[in-house]
């Protein structure tokens, strides 16, 4: 199995090989893909120097599966011809929302997989992921009506640049210099930004939009949702403050051992001092945690609970090479 990177360079698609890499996945061939800026630079995967190659004049017939994880533009203008000649594994969101190409998280919903129209799959947005694998077993048991969301969400979901930036403005205001931030609407050091991504007509930014839209395409159409999205001076991981309202009543101890034995998914909820998992440290790790989970005394049948995860990993690199393993496995019957 012949594999590639289109993007390889960036915050996912270097995260990606280092999951290739830990999962020890069998490869034929690996080939990275970048800019014309990266083009003929080197890249260390497995002991071996990785060439990578220039995405204009790359031949997209050399591997099996292709990752991209390059932004929404890139998808746009090379994805769908790509996918004559190789199954693509999208991290834009330029395909998700698209009803011939499933949105898939592996726990969720990996029969969707099954109807591959065109040759694309779709990874969902890094807030989304680490959502539904929460909700799924919760869903399963009480049925979920309505969810309301709160992120707290680490400069790394929107790339390289925002993370240097946040290091350099961290500096500049210690130091006590004038700021001109350049990937952010106002200062994010020692702030938190409610606003990611454009906004919409309706007041709701498209982030938004987009965990309440991918949330009903993975688990349940049904499903109500709201979210308000904030970028915080976090380096890596997302967090989520999320208050769910089932049909069914339900018990604390049944919530925590059905999150406990959820596939991909965590418990740490000890009520003490430091009794829950923060963005650091759910850094480099593969499972979602699930804190702070109480009953909300003003609404029947609803609880709050805390959602951790590292953003580049559940939230891009690990689906994407966990969707390409549910591949393999469909492939090979
Ligand atoms: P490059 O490093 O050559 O610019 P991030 O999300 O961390 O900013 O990473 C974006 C990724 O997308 C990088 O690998 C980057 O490659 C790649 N990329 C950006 N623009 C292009 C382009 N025009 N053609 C190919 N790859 C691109």
């Amino acid at each position: 199995m012949n594999i590639a990177i289109v993007g390889a360079t960036g915050n996912v698609g270097r995260k990606m090989l280092e999951v290739l890499e830990q999962k020890k996945i069998s490869i034929g061939q690996l080939f990275l893909v970048a800019s014309p800026r990266s083009a003929g630079q080197k890249v260390n995967f497995n002991g071996k120097e990785q060439e990578i190659f220039n995405l204009e004049t790359y031949d997209f017939s050399k591997a099996e599966i292709t990752f991209f994880a390059a932004g929404g533009k890139i998808s746009e203008k090379y994805a769908e011809k790509a996918a004559k000649h190789t199954t693509i594994i999208d991290s834009s969101s330029f395909f998700r929302m698209d009803q011939d190409v499933p949105l898939i998280v592996p726990q969720v919903n990996p029969e969707a997989i099954n109807v591959l129209k065109k040759n694309i799959i779709a990874n969902p947005n890094c807030s989304t992921a680490q959502l539904v694998i929460a909700l799924k077993p919760l869903h399963d048991e009480f049925n979920i009506k309505r969810v309301v969301i709160s992120t707290y969400q680490s400069v790394s979901g929107g790339g390289k640049k925002p993370m240097d930036e946040l290091i350099e403005q961290t500096r500049l205001s210690l130091d006590k210099k004038k700021i001109n931030s350049k990937n952010f609407t106002k200062q994010i050091a020692f702030n938190a930004i409610p606003h990611i991504d454009v906004f919409a007509d309706d007041g709701y930014t498209k982030e938004e939009l987009k965990m309440v839209n991918e949330t009903k395409k993975i688990l349940d159409d049904k499903i109500e949702l709201t979210a308000t999205c904030v970028r915080i001076p976090v380096l890596v991981s997302h967090a989520e403050s999320v208050n769910i309202e089932f049909e069914k009543p339900f018990s604390l101890e049944k919530i925590h051992s059905l999150l406990d034995s959820a596939e991909g998914c965590e418990v740490y909820d000890i009520r003490e001092d430091g009794g829950y998992i923060t963005p650091l440290e759910a850094e480099g790790k593969n499972e979602t945690y699930i804190s702070r989970i109480r009953e909300d005394k003003t609404k029947k049948n609803t609880i709050n609970m805390w959602i951790v995860s590292d953003n580049l990993l559940r939230g891009a690199a690990l689906n994407a090479v966990e969707i390409a393993e549910l591949l393999i496995k469909k492939n090979n019957g």
